[in-house]
């Protein structure tokens, strides 16, 4: 949540800082704000977007070439220009951008109010800058010892910088739970929530651990821990990310960009992880625990929102053709609910971003109770891969707009190689039964360049029903988790209230919902079950319904009953979430244009939710 920026060195800082706003807008974009140290060490910030941060500075000089600037997502104190960061300590001495929550700051707020502190917002962050001053007064230490006196007292979770205006020569920064980059330049470091804003400087970083404090001078680094542990810096990093993955290009939005890329994602998903000369399935971060993945009794896959759709996808595929029991659970459930995890489990976790808070606090869990942990991960480097004993990297580039599309077709396809690199392992695929599927595997981006030429005719059927107020959405077996994919899709980005069923549950309540407003999107490829989805499709159109359904091509049973069809290609059916979701992802996109929803930043959400 919140994107963090920060430069120290010779250059203008503003420009770095706004442009690297704008990099990181996809974590939070209620409102934002910078500082840059100069003899007016002023703060600039507004409720809204950094453009419209760039406005209100417009015009201004602003000089300076050390700062800070945060792009927020509120969790304490609404969106609001006084609840913006950065904050100023009540006596000027620190200004503070924060990302996370302080989770006992309201007794720690109490204790400072007592001690003659006033508080202008309402947020953690405010209660953080005045809890550094305080101490950094009390006990007449130096700025660092300050921070970490206070972090010491901290509850929560952070990734901060610091500016002290009694220290101008330097930046400190720290960690705990929330991530952070350092990009490492000549005589200049960086600091950011990802890459991203550091990437078009320098590809040289180094990642912050957990409970690691940073003070960045020009020209030095020095790295401790929270509780003051010289740490030797950790080896500086070579990233490999295209300034042109971080831009839309010629789309006119991040979604519809990421939307189209995905033959070329998928592709690069299993690009030198499928050799058919060899016949071989090689997951190369899984080598080393393959005798007891291939041995393993049951797979526990954590996962939140989409990437919890795909680890559904994952379990189906894993059942199948590895024949392990899986379970799929939500992070946010799994580490509250006590659940029973055995020293021989193996649990995958799957996270676009590597960061959400309740996936990495079940990999905690996990861990501790002895279980094998992996990650199925896109962001390199970030927090889930690190803190995991294997995984697999899905390679699908930055994914920017808020609504995942890419990064759960490249979660699948991850997925999908394990699933038939266990099954080959534990000998239950006869080798031409293997070869035909990762045969038809590597022909999924062709299939989808198909599909996508059919965008017309989405827009077509967005412009006919973006006026809805609910939506359906049923699949059975394989289309299941992509009919509550395609509901999550239309309903983060348009607003509307969506649901995803399994089709056969629909007579067990929803079909109460059917009248003549309601379109119902079927996923209703021709499977083991589709004579069952016709009878779905029969019940809701003798009920009034209005049917939109994706089914295989040249499908003419279900062309004569539905009101819209969308054709897919035919493949292994269980490959065939990896085309149906393609329409669902367009049709949201489209209606969601339609009713003028920003589609890349929808109203209360950020890309990665690092808060529980
Ligand atoms: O980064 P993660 O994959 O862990 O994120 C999980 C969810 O927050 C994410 O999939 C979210 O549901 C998306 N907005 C869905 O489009």
């Amino acid at each position: 949540m919140c994107g963090i920026v920060g430069y120290i060195g010779n250059k203008p800082a503003y420009p770095i800082l706004i442009n690297g706003l704008k990099r990181l807008e996809y974590r939070g974009y209620d409102s934002a704000g910078i500082s840059i140290l100069n003899a007016e060490s002023k703060i600039y910030k507004c409720r809204g977007k950094v453009n419209d941060l760039e406005t209100h500075i417009n015009g201004r000089n602003i000089t300076g070439n050390i700062g800070i600037g945060h792009t927020r997502w509120a969790t304490h104190g609404v969106p609001n220009d006084v609840n913006a960061h950065p904050h100023k300590s009540q006596n000027g001495h620190f200004t503070l951008i924060h990302n996370g929550i302080i989770e006992n700051y309201s007794e720690l707020r109490t204790e400072l109010m007592d001690r003659g502190y006033e508080f202008k917002s309402e947020t953690d962050t405010e209660v953080l800058v005045n809890l550094i001053e305080h101490l950094y007064i009390k006990t007449k230490t130096s700025a660092e010892n300050a921070v970490r006196l206070a972090l010491q007292r901290v509850i929560g979770a952070y990734g901060l910088v610091i500016i002290a205006k009694d220290e101008p020569d330097k930046l400190i920064a720290a960690r705990k739970g929330s991530p952070l980059v350092i990009g490492v330049g000549n005589g200049e470091y960086f600091l950011a929530s990802d890459a991203t804003p550091i990437i078009e400087y320098t590809n040289k970083v180094i990642y912050l651990k957990d409970g690691e404090m940073a003070v960045l001078k020009r020209d030095n680094l020095d790295l401790s821990s929270i509780d003051n542990h010289k740490h030797t810096p950790s080896k500086v990093q070579t990233i490999d990310l295209d300034i042109g993955e971080i831009d839309k290009g010629e789309f006119e939005h991040f979604m519809l960009k990421e939307i189209f890329e995905q033959p070329k994602s998928i592709r690069d998903t299993f690009r030198g992880r499928i050799s058919m000369e060899k016949h071989i399935i090689s997951l190369g971060g899984l080598f080393e625990v393959m005798p007891r993945l291939v041995d393993a009794k049951r797979i526990i896959i954590v996962g939140c929102g989409t990437s919890w759709h795909a680890g559904l996808v994952g379990e189906y595929l894993l059942e199948e053709f590895a024949r392990i029991p899986v379970e799929v659970e939500y992070g946010s459930e799994f580490r509250y609910r006590n659940p029973v995890i055995l020293g021989d489990d193996i649990v995958i976790v799957i996270s676009q971003s590597g960061e959400t808070a309740d996936s990495l606090a079940a990999i905690k869990m996990a861990k501790e109770a002895g279980a094998l942990v992996l990650g199925i991960c896109n962001v390199v480097g970030s927090s889930i891969p690190r803190e995991t004993m294997g995984g697999v990297y899905t390679h699908a580039g930055p994914e920017i707009g808020v609504a995942s599309t890419k990064a759960f077709t490249a979660q699948v396809t991850v997925l999908t190689m394990l699933a038939m690199w266990l099954g080959k392992k534990r000998r239950l695929l006869k080798e031409e039964t293997y070869l035909k599927f990762i045969t038809e595997l590597q022909e999924i981006p062709d299939r989808i360049e198909d599909i996508l030429k059919n965008n017309d005719q989405l827009k077509e059927i967005a412009a006919k029903y973006k006026d809805a107020n609910n939506f359906l959405y049923l699949g059975r077996g394989y289309s299941f988790p992509v009919a509550l994919e395609g509901a999550l899709k239309l309903k983060e980005i348009s607003y509307i209230h969506a649901e995803g069923y399994p089709a056969a549950e629909m007579k067990h309540g929803p079909i109460a919902l059917i009248d003549k407003k309601m379109p119902v999107v079927f996923i209703a490829p021709k499977d083991d079950s589709y004579d069952k989805i016709v009878s779905n499709i029969q019940e809701v159109k003798s009920r009034g319904g209005i049917v939109i359904a994706v089914v295989n091509e040249g499908d003419k049973t279900i062309k004569g009953m539905a009101d819209h069809v969308i054709e897919v290609p035919e493949t292994n059916l269980a490959l065939m979430p990896l085309l149906t979701v393609i329409p669902l992802q367009l049709l949201s996109y489209h209606i969601a244009i339609m009713r003028g929803c920003n589609v890349d930043q929808p109203r209360n959400l950020a890309k990665s939710v690092t808060v529980e």
